[in-house]
This record gives C-alpha cells, sequence and structure tokens, in this order.
C-alpha cells in the first residue's frame, strides 16, 4: 500500500518535473526515456504531418494520432479507445521498460511493455506511426501500426498470422465522437482464402472478393495505380494486406465509419478530404444479397445454371435471400459438366480449398473427381480453386478478371473451349417461352455452330408461377433474319425513333412481331424490357417469345398483334375501321385488366403507358407492350426516383417530370388514353372545338394561349403536353358529354359515355395520391356496363 503510494508520488513528480522541463520539446517529434507527454502537449512528427496529442469527448481523454494540417481534425489512431482517462489530465510517459498512458493519480490507463538493454526513445513519425526504439540498436521495439485503430493508412497492414497468433484488423468508432470500440470490423479471416470482409459483429457485410494474385476478384477497380499499390502478402500461415501511396504529395486513409461504410479518402490541394472511393457501391456488394446459388448483376439476381429460386414467389417480389435450390438432384458422375459465368466476384470461401500447381484442366479433373465439388476456378493460371456445397455472394461484374465454372448434370460439347463459353457469356440474356417451332427452325437452317442454348440466362420464375419449369431459351439472330426477309423494308410495321418493328413468319411457327433497336438505342432498355417480360403472363400484356442479342443486333420477338397499335386505329384518317363505343368500351377494360395486373400482382411501374404501346390482336383484345422503362418496385416501396425523364410526352404524369414515378403515374397515362378512347382526340396533336371556334387541329402553343396554365406550374418545356386534361375538364364544364365525345362512333348511350369521362378526369389530376386505383377504376367501369 505504502509502496503504491510512493509510487504515485514519484510518478507525478515525474510528471510535474516533465511539465516544467517540457516547454523546449513540445514540438519535438520524439520523447526520450523518463520524459512524459502532458495533457496540452504535442509530439508533431518531422514533416510536421501528424500530431500525437491529448483529446477528450465529454469528460473522458484519449491519447491519438491526428493530421497536423488537415482540418477538421481527422484522428486515425487512438491508444486507449477503451480506457479513457477521467478524473484529470494524465500523461503519456516513457520508461526504460513501456510506454504508459497515466491517469490524474499515475494509475496506468494503457501500457506496452518492452525489453531493452539501452534505454528506449519514442518517434512519432510521417507515416502516422509512433514508434519506441532502442536508443543504441535502433530495434523496433513498438509500434502504433501494429494496433489499428479504425483507419488504415499507406504502411499499416491487417492481417493474420496463425502461427504467432496475430490477428489486426480496423475496428469502427462507437459514433463520431466516441472512439471506443464500434460495431465494425474489416478483416482478413483465416477460415478463408484471403480476402478482405466487412464484419458486422460477426456476421459478414461485405467482402472485397477472394485475392486473386493481382487484386481482389469483387473489385477489379482496385489495382495499382499511380497513385496506388496494394499489396497483399500470404504465406503459409499468414495473410497481410496493405497499400502504398505512391505520389507523397497527397495524403490518404482508408477508414470504417460508425455506420458500417468503408470510406478510401484522399486530400485534395486546399488540404480537405475527397472520398476517392468507397464500399458498398452497390446491392450486389451486400453479402449474400442473392442467398445461395445466384449470381448478382446489376442490382438484380439470377439462379445459376440448372437451379431454380427457392420461393419464386418471394424472388419475383425481389426478396432473393431465400437463394436457389437444384432443379433436380445431380446425378454425381464424370459425365457432369460446367456452365461458365465470366468476370465474377468469385463465391466466398468458406467452403473452399486452394490448390497449388493445377491449371485448367487439373482443376476440372479435381473437381469432377469430388461429387461435392460445386464449383471450380484458377487462379494466375495455376491456382486451382474447388467450392465444395452452396455457392454463396457471386456477383457478375462489368469488367473482372476472373471466371467461375459451377457444375451442371452433363457436360456439354461445347462447354470444353474457354473461347466458346465466353462468346455465349457475352451473348448473355434471357428468353422464356421456347419456341420449339422457332429453335427447330434455326438448327436445320443455320449451319453455324449453335451457342449451348442451356447457358443462356434464366428467369424462369414468372408472376405466380410455382411450377417455374419454364426452359429459357435465346433465339438464334439466322433464324430472325429468314423470317423478316433480312429486316426489309416491306416486313416493317412501325418506326419509330429508337426502333423499329417488324412482321415476321415462320412456316412452321406462323407470324410474330420482332422489336429492333437502333445501334444507339441503350443496351439496359433491352434488357430491362426483357426481364420485365419474362416475368409476366397476362392476356393484356404483350407475350414476349424471346430475344437476341448477337453481332450487335438488339432483338426482342413478341406474338404478333394483327390489329396495330391503338393510336393507328383509334386516329386513322380512314373512318372504316373506326371502333365503335362497345368495342372500345372493351378496349378500356382491357388496359385496365393489365395494368391492375402489373400494378397489384407484379409491383411494376410501366411508366411509358401510352397509346402506341398498346397493341390490339386481331380481335381486337389490347395489350400492354413496350416494358423499356418498366420498373419493379420493392415490397413496401410506394414511388421510385428516376434520374431524368423518359416516357412519352403528351401521357406522362406531372411527377414524371420531376423524376417521380408511382402506380398512379400509370393511371394518369391511362386516364389520358380514356379520354382519347371517348374524345377520339390526340393528346399530342390536338383537336377541334367547333364550340371554341378552333379548327380541328390546333397546334400547342395555340393552346397554351387560350388555356390557362394548370398549377403547380411545371417546366415550361414540358407545359404543353399537360394541356389535353386540362382543355377537356374545361369542356366537361362547360360543355355536355355529347360534344365531348367522338362523332365518329356512332351511337353511345350517354350515361356511359359521361362516367367514362368522370373517371378519365380523375386520374389525370396533377396530385397523384387523389387518383383512383386501378382496382377502383376496374369496378367502376364494371358498375358502367354489367
Ligand atoms: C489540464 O490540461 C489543460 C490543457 O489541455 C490545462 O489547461 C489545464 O490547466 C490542465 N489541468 C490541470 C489540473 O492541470
Ligand atoms: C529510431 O527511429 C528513429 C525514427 O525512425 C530514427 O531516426 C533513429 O535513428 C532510430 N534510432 C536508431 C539508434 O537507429
Ligand atoms: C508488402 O507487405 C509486406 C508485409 O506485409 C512487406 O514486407 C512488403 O515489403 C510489402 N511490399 C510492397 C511492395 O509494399
Ligand atoms: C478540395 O475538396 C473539397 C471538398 O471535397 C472541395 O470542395 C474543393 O473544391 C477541393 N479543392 C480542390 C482544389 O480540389
Amino acid at each position: 500500500m505504502q509502496c503504491a503510494m510512493l509510487k504515485a508520488a514519484l510518478l507525478s513528480a515525474v510528471a510535474l518535473f516533465a511539465a516544467a522541463f517540457a516547454h523546449p520539446q513540445q514540438n519535438g517529434d520524439s520523447l526520450t526515456t523518463g520524459l512524459s507527454l502532458l495533457n496540452g502537449q504535442n509530439l508533431v512528427s518531422a514533416q510536421k504531418i501528424f500530431v500525437l496529442g491529448f483529446f477528450s469527448n465529454g469528460n473522458s481523454t484519449y491519447l491519438g494520432v491526428w493530421y497536423n494540417e488537415m482540418q477538421p481534425r481527422t484522428i486515425v489512431w487512438v491508444a486507449n479507445r477503451q480506457n479513457p482517462i477521467t478524473g484529470g489530465n494524465g500523461s503519456l510517459t516513457l520508461t526504460s521498460s513501456s510506454l504508459e498512458l497515466l491517469d490524474r493519480t499515475g494509475n496506468p490507463v494503457w501500457s506496452n511493455a518492452f525489453q531493452t538493454q539501452n534505454s528506449p526513445q519514442a518517434f512519432l513519425l510521417d507515416s502516422g506511426n509512433l514508434i519506441v526504439n532502442d536508443t543504441v540498436s535502433g530495434n523496433l521495439l513498438w509500434q502504433a501500426f501494429d494496433h489499428p485503430s479504425d483507419t488504415l493508412l499507406p504502411g499499416i497492414r491487417i492481417g493474420y498470422d496463425t502461427s504467432t497468433n496475430d490477428n489486426s484488423f480496423l475496428t469502427s468508432w462507437k459514433n463520431g465522437s466516441d472512439p471506443s470500440l464500434g460495431e465494425y470490423s474489416l478483416r482478413l479471416d483465416p477460415k478463408r482464402l484471403p480476402d478482405v470482409l466487412l464484419f458486422h459483429g460477426s456476421v459478414p457485410k461485405y467482402r472485397m472478393g477472394t485475392w486473386n494474385g493481382q487484386g481482389f476478384s469483387g473489385v477489379p477497380a482496385l489495382r495499382a495505380t499511380n497513385l496506388l499499390a496494394f499489396n497483399l502478402t500470404v504465406d503459409e500461415d499468414s495473410a497481410y494486406y496493405s497499400y502504398t501511396a505512391l505520389d507523397t504529395s497527397i495524403l490518404w486513409r482508408f477508414v470504417i465509419s460508425p455506420d458500417g461504410l468503408a470510406h478510401r479518402w484522399r486530400s485534395n490541394q486546399s488540404n480537405l478530404w475527397t472520398e476517392y472511393w468507397h464500399l458498398p457501391q452497390d446491392q450486389c456488394d451486400v453479402y449474400a444479397y442473392c442467398g445461395a446459388n445466384a449470381a448478382c448483376y446489376n442490382g438484380d439476381c439470377k439462379c445459376l445454371s440448372e437451379f431454380t429460386p427457392k420461393s419464386p414467389c418471394d424472388w419475383s417480389q425481389r426478396n432473393f435471400a431465400g437463394g436457389c435450390v437444384r432443379d433436380a438432384v445431380l446425378p454425381c458422375s464424370s459425365g457432369n459438366g460446367f456452365a461458365f459465368l465470366s468476370k465474377v466476384k468469385v463465391p466466398d470461401t468458406l467452403n473452399a480449398i486452394m490448390v497449388h500447381g493445377k491449371g485448367w484442366d487439373d482443376c476440372k479433373n479435381l473437381c469432377l473427381r469430388q461429387c461435392s465439388c460445386s464449383a471450380y476456378t484458377v487462379f494466375q493460371e495455376s491456382d486451382c480453386v474447388v467450392w465444395f456445397g452452396d455457392l454463396v455472394d457471386i456477383v457478375q461484374l462489368s469488367e473482372g478478371i476472373n471466371d467461375l465454372y459451377t457444375r451442371v448434370s452433363h457436360s456439354n460439347p461445347s462447354h470444353s473451349g474457354r473461347n466458346i463459353a465466353i462468346i455465349v457469356s457475352v451473348s448473355v440474356v434471357v428468353v422464356v417461352l421456347v419456341i420449339s417451332a422457332l429453335l427447330s427452325f434455326c438448327y436445320r437452317r443455320s449451319q453455324q455452330k449453335h451457342l449451348p442454348l442451356a447457358e443462356a440466362e434464366v428467369f424462369r420464375t414468372k408472376c405466380e408461377d410455382e411450377s417455374g419449369s419454364k426452359v429459357a431459351k435465346m433465339l438464334d439472330l439466322g433464324a430472325i433474319k429468314v423470317a423478316t426477309n433480312n429486316f426489309s423494308e416491306q416486313n416493317s410495321i412501325v418506326t419509330a425513333r429508337s426502333r423499329t418493328i417488324y412482321k415476321g413468319t415462320l412456316p412452321s411457327f406462323g407470324d410474330f412481331a420482332v422489336k429492333r433497336l437502333n445501334a444507339e438505342a441503350g443496351l439496359e432498355k433491352l434488357q430491362n424490357e426483357v426481364k420485365m417480360l419474362a416475368r409476366l403472363d397476362h392476356p393484356n400484356i404483350i407475350r414476349m417469345l424471346g430475344s437476341c442479342m448477337q453481332n450487335n443486333e438488339k432483338l426482342i420477338c413478341y406474338e404478333y398483334m394483327a390489329g396495330g397499335s391503338l393510336d393507328a386505329v383509334l386516329f386513322a384518317e380512314d373512318e372504316s375501321g373506326i371502333p365503335d363505343w362497345p368495342s372500345r368500351f372493351r378496349i378500356m377494360q382491357g388496359i385496365c385488366e393489365g395494368l391492375l395486373y402489373l400494378h397489384e400482382h407484379c409491383r411494376i411501374v410501366h411508366r411509358d403507358i401510352a397509346p402506341s404501346n398498346i397493341l390490339l390482336s386481331e380481335g381486337s383484345v389490347p395489350k400492354t407492350s413496350d416494358f423499356g422503362l418498366a420498373t419493379l418496385l420493392d415490397q413496401g416501396q410506394y414511388e421510385g426516383k428516376a434520374d431524368n425523364f423518359r416516357g412519352t410526352p403528351g401521357y406522362s404524369a406531372p411527377e414524371l417530370f420531376y423524376g417521380k414515378y408511382s402506380v398512379k403515374s400509370d393511371v394518369y397515362s391511362f386516364g389520358v388514353i380514356l379520354l382519347e378512347i371517348v374524345t377520339g382526340c390526340n393528346a399530342t396533336s390536338f383537336c377541334r372545338e367547333d364550340t371554341d371556334g378552333l379548327p380541328r387541329y390546333v397546334s400547342f402553343t395555340k393552346l397554351m394561349m387560350i388555356i390557362p396554365i394548370p398549377p403547380p406550374p411545371p417546366p415550361l418545356s414540358t407545359l404543353s403536353y399537360l394541356l389535353f386534361p386540362v382543355k377537356v375538364r374545361k369542356q366537361w364544364t362547360q360543355g355536355t358529354a355529347d360534344q365531348l365525345k367522338d362523332p365518329r362512333m356512332g351511337d353511345a348511350p350517354r350515361g356511359e359515355v359521361e362516367r367514362c369521362i368522370h373517371i378519365g378526369l380523375r386520374c389525370v389530376q396533377d396530385d397523384p395520391t387523389v387518383r383512383p386505383t386501378m382496382s377502383y377504376i376496374r369496378s367502376t367501369l364494371a358498375a358502367i356496363q354489367p
């Protein structure tokens, strides 16, 4: 007891002594044996880049390292994260055998012991490292870089060595001001092949992707540049990750924030931090976003070859976590083959091993010999990695160097060549219904070697299709060319902005329609449409037969609609084919049914409902087409945001111009179409009205002078497109149903016409929330004409 008191007294004496003499060395970069650094004093590194000193959060005081010049103060290392100094000023003291942080009473709150014959000395280096070395031999006795906080500075390494039980990793702060240990950590895990993972507690949250010798397979962009070099050192028992800044005029830090994100920051000329990179970048970065045995691409999930969603219904509602299961039990045999995925972040390696010195063929055979082997890949031509059982957290990237082969029941001869496989995976994508006739025709027709159809992307689930048994096929360009006379003029039905629609005919199949997108048209729009249509199955939605992306062609095939598009029918110059009221009413009901299905069964917003996208079958059954902008809403999501306006002016709801959409945007467009059907007026190239004394077709500009601007004013350029509803509403309040209805459609019960106009006007209200839902519209229409 006395002894402890004596020690405390001695230490405070030392501290006081140091305080008295510390001033001259206050701005030095070193601390010599027996001296202390007091609260309020700092060490500053030689080039004045880093500062070591005390900082406080409330009543808690910590010893930390921060940048000298950067604003605001950015702390990169904290000594006593879990043991703050409280109840008065503390000090940092270097003794001949330890570096200690003492509180006011001289009790150590943090200490590091070392052994040396000579007196040690502590230095704050320009790298941000605090080191203790031997003043004579120079041997390193202790360094802060071995105990990182939440920040990886150039030169700090994280990783493990199982032979020495070393494991160093980053741990986030509790919150922005509290440096005690938070919930997130960034570490290399000895149970996996070398990989950097961000954990929430013990649960992986993000994974940079197994190190492939050159980089992390999931972050191909993270390559050595002229700014940074990345270093993963792997040995028998150890793996360490670090990076080096190549341009020393720039400061770098890689930090795990308290909310579990990883950020890489760099300094700029004004001594401010600019974000250079962060994780996650998108949904696919979320660990196991697609569950087991599925690959994530662009925020979407697809099952691996020969797998189907475990719960098709969850899957169609974008709840992918359940993952995929095999279609059928895989018979283990040497006749098994492999499906190919290119540019992947390879699956998590908890259940994988690496075998050195095996190339592609050896690796494949190694996998084939083990019934539980589910996939393989090869890093750097000779490091074979094989997986057993479920494959978790696969991401398909738009660039990347790693390929993955996943086990399937039969080997397909054309799989064996990697080049062919690459072509297949590039020509990726989807298709749903098998047109066996078309395909068998194609097989006979084209002499060139066929792409293995089983490799085409699979979207087996359709809304409410539990069986999931539809096999996806990809259409053949050669066959489509033959069917359309090589896209001849005579076969074109519609030519519009970015696409042409052709009629195709095959003897064994009959007629079908082919949409061919221009070269400039984005691939995403086509992929989106294919993806959407693959989910849908309804008599009032166009049926997709298949798609084809080959030789820069972007094609989708649909069932052929002999009746043409609604606008062509409604606004035809030739009045002989003008539909009468009963068929107009059936068309409205049909469009309504299709939209109801989209909204309520599939949570899809079409976003581009316009009469040119409503096609009529031979018997005038309307079917909605053109799903290029269609968007799936997540479970519970009511509205979405778009970056810029896309849609058909005249039919697009006002909120779309502000980048917002919801199912109610489709309701608006439906309302415009409904009013067009009743009035026979085209919303985009205006008509009549005798009562106004205007010519039958009036330009919008003229109309703008007549009709007051609807509140709230949308952007001027879009204003004219919103006038049709305003005009109809005005005529409705001033005139009668008889004046409004299309004179060309013959007799129509006045009450029915009035009630349809009424529904239409409710749909085209500016405020989306007051527009009716499709199910309400359906029941109202049903009540008009039971
Ligand atoms: C504690 O340190 C601060 C400087 O950070 C100083 O102003 C204050 O006087 C010190 N308190 C005591 C009790 O030494
Ligand atoms: C201890 O480290 C410092 C900083 O790196 C260095 O300047 C000094 O020379 C080292 N001491 C010896 C004896 O090498
Ligand atoms: C890579 O890191 C190891 C320690 O983990 C180090 O010995 C080696 O010098 C580093 N290499 C480069 C090029 O930075
Ligand atoms: C430095 O970064 C800040 C914040 O990111 C930015 O506002 C500023 O314009 C940048 N200055 C220079 C010179 O790049």
